[in-house]
């Protein structure tokens, strides 16, 4: 099986890494105006560096794609791409927030099959030639669309993904970590703070507004979260991740464009879809944005 990663970040490269450790088959596409490097170096959480050689993709013969550039890249990143895939190819989109796989889903072929993916793996980009593994952490990835995976596709992929199974309702996995970005990515890169600076009791009541109205939003698009378990579930991740500066705060801070309209974004656009108002998430919008303006 030819397994090729479009992304080549810090979550892209770990992956990468991953794959070739399963002594998988794994290229990679450059994106737009990208070099790839021809190696790199991956220090894992035991601090041992690994190095990895990078091979470029031949497209027509990926039969699984794996998509780890920003939200907002996805569908411009895999447009040009669909057409030279073989039809019968599988993706799977591995990004922070939802929302691509809408317009994803319209774009593929019959036979192919959309997989979502979530990590708590943490990933940090020293270099564009070097990369730590930061956190441990779990993924889960389903298929949420296309037709059932070929039995030594999935085989493959759970064992590059460090997956012991393929996630029945991975919506909800997804909007679980959805929640957790919704209440600490925009807070913190409004105030430009590390994580566990959202500990401080000012942060509470925007917090806990935040994951009510993510909580009543995914209810009324099908999708159970407890809002008790949730915020409970938020505090845990900023406890066990105080010292990180989240994706979307060294977004701001180095003046790139960020993911909140997967984010936060994402929550108010289904809100309005199904009648339900979301003012402290539309607020997070609205300060993310004009903090990037
Ligand atoms: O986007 C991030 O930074 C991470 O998903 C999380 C969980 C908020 C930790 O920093």
């Amino acid at each position: 099986m030819q397994f090729a990663i479009l992304g080549f970040g810090a979550i892209g490269k770990l992956l990468h890494w991953q794959f070739q450790r399963a002594k998988l088959n794994v290229s990679v596409i450059a994106k737009a105006q990208q070099a790839l490097p021809n190696t790199y170096e991956l220090i894992d959480t035991n601090g041992v560096h690994h190095s990895a050689h990078v091979k470029p993709a031949h497209i027509p013969s990926i039969d699984c794609l794996i998509v780890c550039t920003k939200a907002y890249q996805v569908v411009d990143a895999l447009k040009p791409l669909i057409e030279q895939l073989p039809s019968s190819s599988s993706i799977v989109l591995c990004h922070n927030g939802l929302g691509p796989h809408i317009e994803v889903c319209e774009l593929l072929g019959a036979e192919q099959s959309l997989l979502l993916a979530t990590t708590t793996h943490g990933a940090l980009t020293k270099s564009s030639t070097q990369v730590i593994h930061s956190g441990l952490g779990t993924t889960k990835l389903g298929q949420i669309s296309g037709s059932p995976l070929a039995p030594l596709l999935e085989r493959q992929l759970l064992a590059g993904f460090g997956a012991e199974r393929l996630t029945d309702d991975v919506l909800s996995a997804v909007w679980q970590k959805l929640v957790i970005n919704c209440a600490i990515n925009p807070l913190t890169a409004i105030h430009r703070v590390a994580n566990g600076e959202l500990l401080d009791k000012r942060f509470n009541a925007d917090i806990a507004a935040i994951v009510a109205e993510v909580c009543q939003v995914a209810r009324a698009d099908g999708i159970t979260l407890d809002p008790q378990a949730s915020l409970e579930k938020v505090y845990q991740v900023i406890t066990a991740t105080a010292s990180n500066t989240s994706s979307m705060a060294q977004d701001v801070i180095a003046g790139r464009p960020t993911e909140i309209s997967a984010i936060n974004g994402y929550v108010c656009q289904r809100g309005t879809l199904l009648g339900v108002t979301t003012p402290n998430n539309d607020k997070m919008v609205q300060w993310v944005v004009n903090a990037t303006r």
